[in-house]
């Protein structure tokens, strides 16, 4: 019986996590070397960095099965841990996402399409890739990126020197740029025995190369069953246990993988209250071997995330089906601090409110709601 829950990563998703857990009886640990780690309000914060060996014996001995908020925990880390305690996902599935290049050549070698892509280690692989893969395409740090971070395109045979002079000093991977029509993620969680939902496909709209907007459902029966087929590929291969999003490209009706996540996803912040069972709540019904509860949409909804700066009094409005979280962060450009969700009955009500919170949130021009709602 799993009473105690230990997180590697004291961030947001976290923090919903134990939002989520509570409820269900669980207690959570976080290992965070942030010292303000806006999980701590829920439970007990080891402040300790990710090589501190007794940081992480501590997390083992007090939880009794540990996670994961994010994918880049060393593997050393994982491993020490996993030595002595239940750890879900498997800490396998955590290094194959943290790099991109493993990442692509595991999701080829099990047929899920990806952009063609090449390994840069020096200039002159740089001048073979572009020639390769041909203009425009994208320039990638394989490790670490975040947030459209580590990244440059390279429109032109003149942005390639800027963007080695950017990037040169790591491990790269450039990559096709896909001219997709639109983005969208596919959720799924796996039981221990194998048992697997799946949420519906989700519209994700980026700004600079960080999620601005979820839409969901957003999918016709093929699309949706075309990336559960994706997604379960990957979890089987992984033996999964947990929570994993896998974001997609959409391009003339076919599908096309960007990477995934091993973890409970942004752009399945929705679920918490346009879903019969929350990505969280499934996360953790998963990791603690407990039969998990369906995916399906309960309403329609969209999230807006909350970046930079929190928009104060806005929140206070009251809106039937509208949804304000608040990760109590502290505010920084670009942060991600917050969400909203919007939830409808129908299509028309979801853009009216959404038209509405965006205009609160000054939003609607930049945000192109309408192309964005119309789906
Ligand atoms: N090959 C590509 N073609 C077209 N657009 C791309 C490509 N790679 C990345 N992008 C754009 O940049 C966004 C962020 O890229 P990616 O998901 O690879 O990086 P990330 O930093 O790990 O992002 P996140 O952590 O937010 O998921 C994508 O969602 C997409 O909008
Ligand atoms: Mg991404």
């Amino acid at each position: 019986m799993i009473k105690t829950v230990g997180i590697l990563g004291g961030g947001q998703l976290a923090r919903m996590l134990a939002q989520a857990g509570r409820p269900m009886g669980l207690e959570f640990v976080f290992l965070d070397p942030a010292e303000d780690a806006c999980a701590g309000e829920l439970g007990e914060h080891i402040r300790a960095e990710w090589d501190d060996e007794s940081a992480l014996k501590k997390l083992a001995q007090l939880a009794d099965v540990v996670t994961f908020d994010f994918e880049n925990v060393p593997e050393k880390a994982a491993s020490l841990i996993a030595a002595s305690c239940l750890v879900y996902p498997p800490p396998g599935a955590l290094f194959a996402s943290q790099d991109r290049l493993r990442e692509k050549e595991m999701m080829q070698a099990m047929e899920v399409p990806v952009a063609s892509y090449y390994a840069v280690s020096s200039r002159p692989d740089l001048v073979t890739a572009v020639e390769k893969i041909g203009l425009p395409c994208v320039l990638k740090t394989r490790r670490f990126g975040y947030d459209g971070k580590g990244q440059v395109i390279i429109r032109f045979q003149e942005d390639m020197e800027r963007a080695w002079q950017m990037l040169g000093d790591h491990e790269l991977i450039c990559e096709e740029f896909v001219s997709f029509d639109a983005e969208c993620s596919i959720i799924a969680a796996r039981g221990q025995d194998g048992q697997t939902v799946f949420w519906p496909l989700t519209r994700n709209l980026h700004r600079e190369g960080i999620l601005a907007i979820s839409v969901a459902p957003f999918f016709t029966r093929q699309l949706q069953s075309g990336a559960e087929a994706l997604i379960l590929k990957l979890l089987d291969h992984l033996r999964y246990t947990g929570v994993m999003a896998l974001e997609l490209f959409l391009k003339e009706d076919q599908l096309i993988a960007n990477e995934f996540a091993p973890r409970v996803h942004n752009s399945g912040h929705w679920t918490s209250n346009g879903a019969h069972t929350s990505q969280f709540e499934n996360h953790l019904r998963a990791i603690c071997g407990l039969p998990l509860g369906t995916g399906e949409s309960r309403l329609k909804a969209l999230m807006f995330n909350l970046l930079g700066q929190m928009p104060g009094s806005a929140m206070q409005a009251v809106m039937e089906g509208v949804y304000w979280h608040d990760y109590h962060k502290a505010a920084r450009v670009g942060r991600k601090l917050g969400h909203v969700t919007v939830t409808a009955e129908s299509e028309v009500e979801l853009r009216a409110k959404a038209v509405q919170v965006a205009s609160v949130l000054g939003l609607a021009a930049e945000l192109n709601l309408e192309a964005v709602t119309c789906l």
